[in-house]
């Protein structure tokens, strides 16, 4: 959009940039930078327009943005354009995802390079690599405490291992995706060093207090996030004599995006990764980015404002890259995270389906799809141009946080049903499969989170110890049926670096001072390699997996009724315990998948008459995709074992 202060002010920063910025070729530059500035001035005014500073912020903002775009190298600049060519390539099918830990995964970066060709082997194309940047040992909450935003952790490698990384996984059509922690430093950061030391210029870096007034009004209305270990979301520093907000660990301090610096410096750093060749930046703890006092400090309007303005920028200089949110926020609210009112994703293309994640648990532990169905219908369709990163496990905890309103629609009561799901999962209901922990339980609240490896969550651990045939084979299919649904349903699936072969909780954690109060690391194997050989080996747990999601995989990638522009409808399949939907390709009509779930451990029947619209007439015509078998059909019903799952079509 044209507009006239908007204009005059890039006539204005244009006259004053460095020479060295004016003399480049920068074509393609300027035209997105017109494209975009009436946006990024906007956003830019709004946030921070009252400061007397703020033409030189802007100019400031503008400068990096040229500097990073000339950085850009020649191939990584080709690619934006051919993106911007193609730019639902995203949405396609053909992408299915890991998340791992170089360390936990491979050992490595290095060694993640060598072990490039297992992910490629399983159908893999989209690897998060998790955090892989300099943080202090022990307080580092997992990588996500960083020390150094431009330093990769020596335990881990160099940039050159990451260039390394990036190449191979370049050559075989593997997309890159590594975190920029935007929310929070580690305390051993030089930012916080420097405040620590008394410059203001850091101390204004962050939300920094000389006594407890503000943070006592802060507090009224905040949450917190891990109140077993780390209560109340201000640590007092003994050093500065003042309080500082770390909603996270005590040794996470939060940024302080009222401050243009801080914006300016973390996007600086998000081009950074993303011209060292990362595809995909996944913008951690996103909810958080701004605090107000008496709110609960997440889902601000101005959190959102801030993504639209990273995303505006990242436009300017490097249209390919996408950004992930990490929201684990309300179903409602993670919608948000595209950017509303918009076909664009105005703010992050691609965010975590927490509330398919958490709910697909849900029907696993109570056998009925109740909740998971009220729970989808409820959610708004996504925009067009933005996916789901659909996801049964990933190194955080399960949180049950879906809707009190759908709970109750479905005949429970909140509390008690999430208390129910509690103690499945955590050991404490007779007759559960699962092997889980609990994650900061609130004494205040009675609230707790889940821990534990999908293997075990879904009853793998326990069935093996008891040798109990037919219970390994009902742990596998639950595994086999929770990614027939992230592999359907519409979205990036994202697979957890172990599941593939069934890894269980790993209880080392304990024996481990960092980590031993945080259970989450019960859930990040390092992964035993002599145990993945098996997957050769035919009759093994590790090879009924690997295989049958590697099949999974490979089909899912020849079905364009399973790319994502919204061309899903829920079905009410008439029987609790099964969980339908249809996929369609609105370009062919005739490609359309029926996907259903029996959550039951017993088998059930789906009346094919009294069924609500599902598109298919001729039901004896069908196949299941999976199987390449035709559907078992008795009396006008489809049957479904337990725990089993078709992908019906009529092909
Ligand atoms: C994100 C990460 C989680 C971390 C938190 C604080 O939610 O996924 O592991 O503890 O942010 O950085």
């Amino acid at each position: 959009m044209y507009e006239q202060i908007s204009h005059s002010l890039l006539n204005e920063i244009l006259d004053d940039l460095k020479p060295e910025i004016k003399r480049q070729d920068l074509r393609h530059f300027y035209t997105r930078l017109g494209a975009n500035f009436y946006a990024i001035h906007n956003l830019f005014q709004h946030l921070y327009g009252q400061r007397e500073d703020f033409k030189l912020q802007m100019l400031h903002l503008v400068e990096t943005l040229a500097r990073k775009y000339i950085n850009r190298l020649e191939y990584l600049e080709k690619l934006d354009i051919a993106r911007e060519n193609d730019h639902n390539w995203f949405l396609s099918q053909k992408w299915v995802g890991m998340a791992l830990y170089s360390s936990g995964f491979a050992g490595s970066l290095q060694d993640v390079a060598i072990k490039t060709a297992y992910l490629q082997e399983l159908g893999i194309n989209f690897v998060h690599i998790m955090p892989i940047l300099q943080c202090p040992t022990g307080k580092s909450d997992g990588g996500y405490a960083i020390s150094n935003f431009r330093e990769i952790d020596d335990r881990i490698g160099t940039l050159e291992d990451l260039q390394a990384v990036a190449d191979e996984f370049r050559k075989r059509d593997i997309l890159l995706v590594l975190d920029v922690v935007v929310n929070h430093t580690s305390d051993e950061h030089e930012w916080a060093q420097k405040a620590m030391a008394g410059d203001p210029k850091y101390q204004d870096y962050y939300y920094i207090f000389d006594n407890r007034e503000i943070p006592d009004m802060f507090e009224q209305s905040m949450p917190e996030i891990f109140p077993q270990t780390d209560p109340g979301n201000f640590t007092w520093n003994e050093t500065m004599q003042k309080w500082v907000m770390t909603i996270f660990h005590d040794y996470q301090w939060d940024l302080n995006y009222s401050n243009p610096a801080v914006f300016i410096e973390m996007l600086d750093v998000i081009l950074f990764w993303i011209n060292q060749g990362a595809d995909v930046i996944r913008l951690d703890a996103v909810a958080f980015l701004w605090k107000k006092m008496g709110t609960s400090c997440q889902n601000e309007r101005e959190a959102h404002l801030l993504l639209q303005l990273m995303k505006d920028c990242c436009q300017v200089t490097a249209p390919g890259a996408l950004f992930i949110a990490e929201a684990i926020v309300a179903p409602v609210e993670i919608i948000k995270y595209f950017g509303e009112d918009a076909i664009i994703a105005k703010e992050c293309e691609i965010a975590y389906n927490a509330t398919l994640m958490a709910l697909l648990w849900d029907a696993l532990a109570t056998k009925n799809s109740k909740l998971l169905y009220q729970g989808l219908k409820s959610l708004p369709d996504k925009l067009d141009r933005a996916t789901w990163l659909n996801y049964v496990r990933c190194h955080d905890d399960i949180g049950l946080g879906f809707d009190d309103k759908d709970i109750r629609e479905v005949g429970y009561e909140p509390y008690a049903h999430r208390q129910f799901l509690i103690d499945f999962y955590t050991g404490n209901y007779e007759g559960s499969f699962a092997s889980g922990v609990p994650f900061m339980r609130n004494d205040k609240t009675g609230d707790a989170r889940i821990s534990g490896s999908l293997a075990s969550l879904a009853g793998l651990e326990k069935a093996c110890a008891s040798g109990d045939e037919k219970a390994i084979a009902g742990a596998i299919d639950k595994i086999l049926l929770l990614h027939s649904i992230i592999f359907s349903f519409g979205g990036i699936p994202l697979l957890y670096y172990g599941d593939e072969i069934g890894t269980f909780n790993d209880y080392n954690y304990l024996d481990e001072i960092n980590k031993s109060s945080d259970s989450r690391w019960i859930h990040r194997p390092k992964i035993n390699w002599d145990r993945a050989e098996l997957r050769k080996k035919p009759g093994t747990i590790e090879n009924t997996l690997f295989s049958s999601l590697k099949k999974m995989i490979a089909i899912r990638k020849e079905i364009t009724a399973f790319a994502d522009f919204n061309n899903r409808q829920l079905i009410d399949a008439g029987n609790q315990h099964l969980f339908a939907f249809v996929r369609f390709d609105f370009n062919r009509p005739s490609e359309r998948v029926l996907v259903i779930c029996n959550f039951s451990a017993e088998p059930q029947h789906l009346n094919l008459q009294t069924m609500s619209y599902s598109g298919f007439k001729i039901y004896s015509q069908l196949t299941d995709l999976y199987s390449g078998k035709k559907p078992t059909i008795f009396r006008e019903h489809l049957v479904l074992q337990p725990f089993h799952f078709y992908w019906l079509s009529e092909y």
